[in-house]
């Protein structure tokens, strides 16, 4: 079976007629002890900067669950390290200690070179794709949104009230920020998948803190740009959307394969306003703390609310959270991949 014969590269490009795919946001980490062995040894930013590391972090949730797909380890946060912005990941969430607060700290910022700015992360890729040649490999990056809220905020936030508050006050600059993160984003991603990346995610986390109008503004047009940067790169382009259901409409005429969806919407209301889309999602993480029965319960109930399973991709609503019971991720995978258990 050649990679692009696989459940979740056919999922993507809703064509899968065998099992169905499934892998988990955030699949690498703390609920694992293995990956805490690692980190015991280590801090984030160094395991994100040793190619040998990222694919040990990576490797251990596909041979533990059996996911159909692996993912890039990182952060959405790595990109801006090179750019300018002062990044540390303390215990309570990453923090940037040179936030973005006017026209002229826009200014200072770099554009990147991802070869010779962020090697270890397309290192990290050829390394993976070495070990795991079969197994489609996801290439990741934040969305100019979310990552302008780390940005301007300097840390995460309920409401990014100063983000927000620099977008409308001062547009000329927020623009300018915009251009130069496409412009990143677009090449960091091209570089990701010239290593070996079989498919992109954008994480469009904070998004939902906007209204209808900002959203399109904000969101919809620079992640296109985006994607359209991508076409003919020979990969699907997958829009992840925390907090998706005002804006399903705008998502629709995004130019990307795969749109994954929050754990607050219905999967079946996702599947009727973005047919054109394959659909990822979207158990509540926070179900699998009830234990499996529970979860094998939730999962169905999931599956059985859809009709089109050719374009599914079995995943969260969100990011598995640290603590998440183990047993309870299996019987996740296992009740997906039993669903359908052709080929
Ligand atoms: O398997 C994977 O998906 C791992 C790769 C990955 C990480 N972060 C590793 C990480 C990915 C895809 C991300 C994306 C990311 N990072 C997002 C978008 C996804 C989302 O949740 O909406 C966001 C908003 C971030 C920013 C970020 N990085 C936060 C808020 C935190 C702290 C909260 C937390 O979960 O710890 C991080 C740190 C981080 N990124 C960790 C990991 C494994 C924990 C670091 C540790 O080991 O201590």
């Amino acid at each position: 079976m050649g990679i692009a014969d696989t459940p979740f590269l056919n999922a993507c490009y809703r064509r899968n007629t065998g099992r169905l795919p499934v892998w988990v946001m955030r699949q690498a980490g703390r609920y694992l002890p293995e990956y805490q062995a690692v980190r015991e040894n280590v801090s984030f930013q160094e395991l994100c900067r040793s190619p040998e590391l990222i694919t040990r972090v990576v490797t251990q949730p596909l041979e533990r669950f059996g996911f159909d797909a692996a993912i890039l380890f990182s952060d959405i946060l790595t990109m801006l390290e090179p750019m300018g912005a002062r990044v540390t990941f303390p215990e309570g969430g990453p923090q940037i200690s040179n936030p973005v607060r006017s026209a002229d700290d826009v200014k200072a910022m770099r554009r990147i070179t991802p070869e010779t700015d962020l090697p270890f992360v397309l290192d990290g890729i050829r390394e993976i794709k070495r070990h795991l040649p079969e197994t489609p490999l996801i290439g990741f990056a934040g969305s100019p949104f979310t990552l302008s809220c780390y940005l301007i905020e300097g840390a995460g936030s309920k409401a990014f009230n100063l983000p927000k508050r620099f977008l409308f006050a001062e547009p000329e600059a927020s623009e300018a920020l915009f251009d130069l993160l496409v412009d990143c984003l677009s090449q960091y991603l091209r570089a990701q998948v010239e290593a070996g990346a079989n498919a992109v995610q954008l994480f469009e986390s904070w998004g939902g803190v906007l209204s209808y109008s900002a959203f399109q503004r904000w969101v919809v047009d620079p992640v296109t740009r985006i994607f359209e940067s991508l076409e003919g790169a020979n990969v699907p382009r997958i829009l992840f959307v925390n907090n998706a259901a005002p804006y399903l409409d705008l998502v629709r005429e995004v130019p990307c394969e795969v749109v994954g969806v929050d754990f607050r919407l219905p999967l079946r209301t996702a599947m009727d306003a973005l047919p054109d889309k394959a659909i990822q999602g979207n158990l509540d993480p926070s179900l699998l703390f009830a234990g499996p029965k529970a979860v094998r319960n939730g999962t169905l109930e999931m599956l059985d609310s859809v009709t089109d399973l050719d374009r599914l991709i079995v995943n969260l609503g969100h990011g598995i959270q640290p603590e998440t019971p183990i047993e309870s991720v299996a019987a996740f995978v296992d009740t997906a991949h039993a669903y359908r258990c052709k080929s």
